[in-house]
């Protein structure tokens, strides 16, 4: 199956980083959203990731102005009539996720392969709203996307080899390195990732020890690029919580279960960098 145009649906930061790097990548894109202004805000952001890499020389003006070209915006759904390919990168809610499939389902060609960037949520269960659950895919990019090299790729039930093959082949063009994961509840990074982030939140919740403690001795001690504290404000709190409910139902194991201090930061709407205030103070 050959792919020429992409739709990516959500122009947040994962929608926008998947934009970028489909458009540095020889693709042709519609990045899509519910407004202009948010299909603006996810353009600025990618104008200045491509900035930078100018500054740095990596890499020419005229090569981020033919990047820029190659993305053309969109706030009808139904411009899905062009595309092969849609990267759905939306709100990690399922029945926003559901509604969407079915409409994409109804308006794209049949041809189109229909794959979420969701962190957790049953590939399954969302192709199951389609007529087409044989193109219904998971293709899950690690944030900041420009610059993590992972694409986990999920198969739901029932997606056929030929659309996991395509979609295998996109991202090794993507510059991407491949996974192949089954379908179930937080695939494999979130279900490594985050109960690791829940355990930090609880060793912070029994006053074992500090934030910046817990994050030093995961950066200094193990090596990891971030503390997990910090990860967790990068992600997002709503998000950190929603996925180890999702791991927690799916599962039925109260080794998932979330820390109540998680729980009290979301509902207090400290959601990290996005809010201004998560585990630490943004300005
Ligand atoms: N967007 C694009 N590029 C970014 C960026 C962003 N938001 N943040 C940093 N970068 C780039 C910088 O431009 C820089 O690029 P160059 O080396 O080419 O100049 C490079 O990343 C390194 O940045 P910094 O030197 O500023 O900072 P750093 O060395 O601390 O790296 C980091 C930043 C790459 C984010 C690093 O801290 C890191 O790898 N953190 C862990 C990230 C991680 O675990 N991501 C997965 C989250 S889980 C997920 O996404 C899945 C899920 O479902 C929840």
């Amino acid at each position: 199956m050959n792919i020429k145009k992409v739709m990516v649906v959500g122009a947040g930061q994962m929608g926008s980083g998947i934009a970028q790097v489909c458009a540095m990548n020889g693709y042709e894109v519609i990045l899509h959203d519910l407004k202009d202004e948010f299909v603006e805000r996810g353009l600025t952001g990618i104008r200045k990731q491509l900035l930078r890499q100018v500054d740095k020389e990596r890499i020419t003006a005229e090569q981020m102005q033919n990047f820029l070209q190659n993305i053309q915006s969109s706030t009808q759904l139904k411009n899905v009539e062009q595309a092969d390919m849609v990267i759905e990168a939306a709100i990690e809610n399922m029945e926003i996720k559901k509604n969407l499939f079915a409409q994409l389902d109804e308006l794209a060609p049949e041809h189109t392969i229909l794959a979420t960037n969701t962190s957790s949520l049953p590939i399954t269960e969302i192709a199951a709203v389609t007529k087409r659950p044989e193109k219904v895919i998971g293709m899950h990019f690690m944030n900041p996307v420009p610059v993590m090299k992972l694409v986990e790729i999920i198969r739901g039930l029932a997606t056929s080899q030929e659309v996991y093959l395509t979609v295998r082949d996109m991202a090794a063009k993507l510059q991407k390195t491949s996974v192949e994961v089954n379908d179930f509840p937080g695939f494999v990074s979130n279900r490594i990732l985050m109960p690791m982030i829940n355990e930090a939140i609880f060793t912070v919740y029994e006053g074992v020890a500090s934030p910046e403690d817990v994050d030093e001795v995961m950066k200094l001690g193990m090596n990891h690029p971030m503390g997990p504290l910090t990860l967790a404000d990068f992600i997002g709190l709503d998000t950190c919580l929603y996925i180890m409910e999702t791991l927690q139902e799916g599962f039925g194991d109260d080794k998932y279960r979330p820390c109540p201090l998680l729980r009290k930061y979301v509902k207090a709407g400290w959601l990290g960098r996005k809010t201004g205030r998560g585990f630490y103070i943004y300005d």
